[in-house]
């Protein structure tokens, strides 16, 4: 095909442009205070406005008054300042749940001295500051950033004046967060393991620094974030060099956004310098002095700018004596240059000292003696009193007064519930009259059910003997987690891992074709030791792996772990990925029937994971490369490396970064980072058009409007003219109806919004429906076929439907299509009440 440059240009300014306005962040709660100000104050970019007056923030305090001041003063927001004489609150309306910046500005000179007034400040659960004071503190202004779970619809700072004196307070800030910001889980330094449950942490904010770069202020920041420069750290002044590149090199992911870090801080780094010393071989450390007494949340930067070529960078990353990260290949990770990447820790200060020390270093397995780091974050986690400061609790400083204020409390909690309980039933109402009529009027076009006046129940009864089927799989599985390999087993089996045998490469590593000693074929994956992703993945594969088994899913027969290798071992899957024999390679076209089998394997496989376990598990990396053949070309889903077990009982949705393959990826997930069964469903209806068009899912190089096959086919199977996009090879050879119903299927699972999808059941009924359809026709159009041969799917289930269906069928050459839609039904019906029929 010719390429066509002015194509690709406006491709890649599409997706950027998308991208940014998908991506770029509104905060839902953004309240910039200036407290005891008469007037809007500009800062950094910001206008900060008044406390009095303000509509969704209440200031509880009778004995509270303001100063001011028109001298010097380090930033307008310093200007005034409310100071209270006894417990004062301010209280926040909060819109959305989650992390929240709290940030707080504090001058003791505007406008009266208060330099020995000393400060304490609570919110609802976590102690900010406790007993704070100017008088031994080095500077003439304090900025306090904390980072806070709000779990309520309102969020109180209590400011608390000691005995006999004022406390006061210039300037706050309550921002929201996004959920993908703050993770729930970080690697734990000595011992190394992953810690979770950070979200029930406070956090506040300790250092953040801009490597090798200038000051970045919350104006360039787009979430308000201040960076420093970092020689100040430096533990030997000349051991690093600064490098810096154009901003607009950084090119983001969609796991590292500029919500991350602004491209300003990825596009400078410090790397290792000449420090004079004979031997190249030296750390480049930064001290860090911390509070003893707290664990920190240590958040580090990378992005290769110095590198002129892939994979010429190694080095290790250490937190004081601790190795972080060995042998960091970042050109692994992210598999290209001037692409973002960070990585989480969670460690004490080091040993004997006030200090938290971070170093990079040359790996010494390694030949190459450089290293690079662009950010650093360190954050210090609450203690166990749920504080930031000491060892008082909230409870310990509020004095018990306040019994009356969460009386009140109550009564509106339960005001407020009975309200919003009766608009969730007036909702569910709509929402259930809205299905009714839904169903009433394109019952007939989607689902089949009303036909069939019992189906319902059938199905659920299918489902729920699938389900028992399952469960006594899992509690086997359970006890067992599949067969332990050692490592000179795979070695044999992979003939010392020949290349002649490699059958792919992923992120996680490299997949070889082996064999077992009992001649078995297997498929072998071996995670790339530098590759840190790997680990998180190998664990979740195995997990997730070794609690499930059925018939459309690739499954795993043991690891090996032995010499910290992370090796999986699988069924061996004959005939490769789906998409090899879609486009792409010269094996021969697969004929519809073939496709359509080959669809309601994977929508088996998929449906069993959505609903077969206790917890539904949601893919995450539904494409045809994760749908593989085995002899038989028996569809099986595989690599469950980003799986995630789905919403609970009580949620709708899980949050979490936006992971995934570019063009399968569901609008609305990477919206709204709200991942559900339904995600998979988008990206399975992208599959289904990849299937029918033999093409792949976005292809740069075509006309804008068919670069991405989601939009493009949808234009088509809107105008019903599906037929003039499919793959040439089936022209002629797909029953129109066949054809129909599936076109509606893939239709139904690419919708906008996820709650206008189907389920996986609901896909996998309408396409056992299009295979139905297109073997009638078949059936019909060949009488002479051998009659036992001809529809072999209904053949394994003879019951009773299937008999009167033939006779229909027979007997109806002239019939309309409705009888022949109508036997076709009952006949996938026998095979839902049967489910081993397939
Ligand atoms: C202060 O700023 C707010 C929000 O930016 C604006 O609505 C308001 O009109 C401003 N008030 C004055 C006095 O400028
Ligand atoms: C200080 O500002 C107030 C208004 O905020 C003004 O009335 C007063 O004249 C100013 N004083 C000086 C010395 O500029
Ligand atoms: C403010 O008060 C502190 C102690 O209360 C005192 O040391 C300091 O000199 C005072 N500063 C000014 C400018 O009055
Ligand atoms: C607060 O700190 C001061 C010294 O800075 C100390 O004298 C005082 O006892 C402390 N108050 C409390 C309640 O801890
Ligand atoms: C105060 O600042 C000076 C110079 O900026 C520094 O030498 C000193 O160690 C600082 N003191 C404290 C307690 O931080
Ligand atoms: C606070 O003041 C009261 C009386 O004014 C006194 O009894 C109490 O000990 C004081 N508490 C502190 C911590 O100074
Ligand atoms: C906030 O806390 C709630 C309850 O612990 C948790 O479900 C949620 O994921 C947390 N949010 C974030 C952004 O950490
Ligand atoms: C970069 O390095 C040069 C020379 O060592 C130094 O003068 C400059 O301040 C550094 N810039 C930053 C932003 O660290
Ligand atoms: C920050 O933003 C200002 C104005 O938007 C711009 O002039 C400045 O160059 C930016 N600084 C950095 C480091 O990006
Ligand atoms: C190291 O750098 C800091 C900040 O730039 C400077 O204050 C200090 O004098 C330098 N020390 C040496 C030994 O050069
Ligand atoms: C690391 O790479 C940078 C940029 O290429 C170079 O300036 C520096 O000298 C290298 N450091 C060492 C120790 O080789
Ligand atoms: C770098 O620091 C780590 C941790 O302190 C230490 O184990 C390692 O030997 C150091 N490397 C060099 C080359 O000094």
């Amino acid at each position: 095909m010719e390429m066509k440059p002015w194509n690709l240009m406006f491709f890649v300014l599409v997706l950027f442009w998308g991208f940014r306005i998908e991506a770029s962040f509104i905060p839902a709660d953004n309240y910039l205070i200036a407290c005891g100000s008469s007037r809007n104050v500009t800062f950094q970019g910001r206008t900060f406005v008044p406390d009095s007056g303000h509509s969704s923030l209440s200031l509880k305090s009778g004995n509270s008054f303001v100063v001011g001041s028109n001298s010097s003063v380090p930033s307008p927001i310093y200007q005034s300042a409310r100071v209270f004489s006894g417990i004062a609150s301010y209280e926040f309306d909060i819109k959305r749940e989650g992390r929240h910046w709290i940030r707080l500005y504090f001058y003791p000179k505007s406008g009266q001295n208060l330099t020995s007034a000393p400060i304490t400040v609570v919110t609802d659960d976590f102690v900010l500051l406790d007993n704070f004071t100017f008088e031994n503190y080095n500077s003439s202004f304090l900025f306090k950033e904390y980072a806070i779970n709000v779990t309520s619809d309102s969020l109180t700072l209590t400011f608390i004046p000691s005995n006999g004196s004022v406390s006061f307070v210039n300037g706050i800030e309550v921002v929201s967060i996004p959920d993908t910001v703050l993770p729930d889980q970080a690697l734990g330094l000595n011992p190394s393991a992953p810690i979770s449950g950070l979200s029930e942490f406070a956090m506040e904010t300790v250092y953040r620094l801009n490597m090798g770069g200038p000051l970045v202020t919350a104006e360039n920041d787009t979430l308000g974030r201040k960076w420093e420069n970092d020689l100040k750290y430096l533990h030997v002044n000349s051991s690093a060099l600064n490098v810096t590149v154009n901003p607009a090199s950084i090119k983001y992911t969609v796991s590292v956004t500029p919500e991350t870090a602004p491209n300003s801080v990825y596009a400078t780094a410090e790397v290792m310098g000449d420090a004079n010393v004979a031997s190249m071989n030296f750390n480049v450390t930064w001290v860090f002095p911390v509070d003893p007494n707290f664990r920190y949340f240590v958040r580090a930067h990378f992005c290769d700018i110095v590198s002129q070529s892939l994979n010429t960078l190694v080095f290790n990353l250490y937190i004081n004596d601790d190795l972080a990260v060995a042998s960091l290949d970042l050109s692994t990770l992210t598999g290209d240059l001037n692409v973002p990447y960070y990585k989480d820790f969670i460690s004490n200060s080091s040993v004997e000292s006030d200090t938290l020390t971070v170093s990079i270093g040359p790996d010494s397995m390694a030949d190459i003696t450089n290293g690079t780091i662009n950010g650093l974050e360190i954050m210090k986690l609450s203690n166990d009193a749920g504080s930031l400061d000491g060892l008082s609790s909230v409870k310990n400083l509020i004095p018990r007064s306040s019994s009356k204020k969460s009386k009140i409390g109550i009564i509106i909690g339960c005001v407020v519930g009975a309200v919003v309980a009766v608009a969730l039933i007036g909702l569910c109402y709509c929402y259930m009259a809205a299905r009714r009529s839904e169903t009433t009027q394109q019952g007939h076009s989607w689902l089949p059910l009303p036909l069939y006046g019992n189906s319902l129940t059938m199905t659920k009864n299918s489902t729920i003997s699938q389900r028992s089927g399952t469960a006594s799989c899992i509690s086997l599985a359970s006890s067992n987690l599949g067969r332990f390999f050692s490592f000179q087993e795979i070695l044999d089996a992979t003939n010392k891992f020949d290349e002649s045998l490699l059958l792919g490469v992923g992120g996680f590593g490299r997949v070889y074709k082996g064999t077992l000693e009992d001649g078995t074929k297997v498929a072998v994956k071996r995670g790339n030791p530098r590759s840190e992703q790997g680990i998180a993945e190998f664990r979740t594969e195995i997990e997730m792996l070794s609690k499930l088994r059925h018939r459309h899913l690739v499954s795993l027969i043991g690891h090996c772990d032995e010499r910290s290798e992370m090796i999986l071992v699988y069924e061996y899957m004959a005939n490769g990925p789906l998409r090899s024999h879609l486009y792409g390679t010269d094996l021969p076209p697969l004929s519809w029937k073939q496709r359509l089998e080959i669809c309601i394997g994977a929508a088996r496989g998929l449906h069993y994971l959505h609903t077969g376990a206790a917890q539904s598990i949601i893919h995450r990396d539904v494409k045809t490369t994760n749908i593989l053949l085995d002899e038989n070309f028996v569809a099986k889903v595989a690599d469950f490396g980003l799986s995630k077990t789905g919403p609970a009982l009580d949620q709708t949705h899980v949050s979490t970064a936006v992971k995934g393959s570019f063009g399968y990826l569901d609008p609305e997930y990477f919206r709204r980072q709200q991942l559900t069964e339904k995600s998979d469903v988008y990206s399975f209806g992208v599959v289904l058009m990849e299937v029918l068009c033999t093409r792949p899912a976005l292809n740069p190089v075509l006309p804008r409007e068919q670069v991405n096959i989601a939009e493009w086919a949808m234009n088509w199977q809107k105008k019903g003219m599906l037929d003039q996009i499919m793959d040439s090879n089936l022209v002629g050879k797909v029953n129109p109806a066949s054809l129909k119903k599936y076109g509606e299927t893939a239709e139904k699972c690419l919708a906008e919004y996820g709650v206008d999808r189907p389920s996986m059941g609901d896909v996998l009924w309408n396409l056992e429906y299009a295979l139905q359809l297109e073997e009638t026709s078949s059936a019909l159009m060949e009488p002479d076929d051998n009659s036992t041969n001809h529809i072999p799917a209904i053949q394994l289930t003879p019951m009773e439907p299937f008999n009167n269906s033939v006779s229909m069928i027979d007997g109806g050459n002239s019939g309309t299509d409705d009888d022949a839609e109508d036997a076709a039904t009952s006949a996938v019906f026998s095979q839902i009440v049967n489910p081993r029929g397939r």
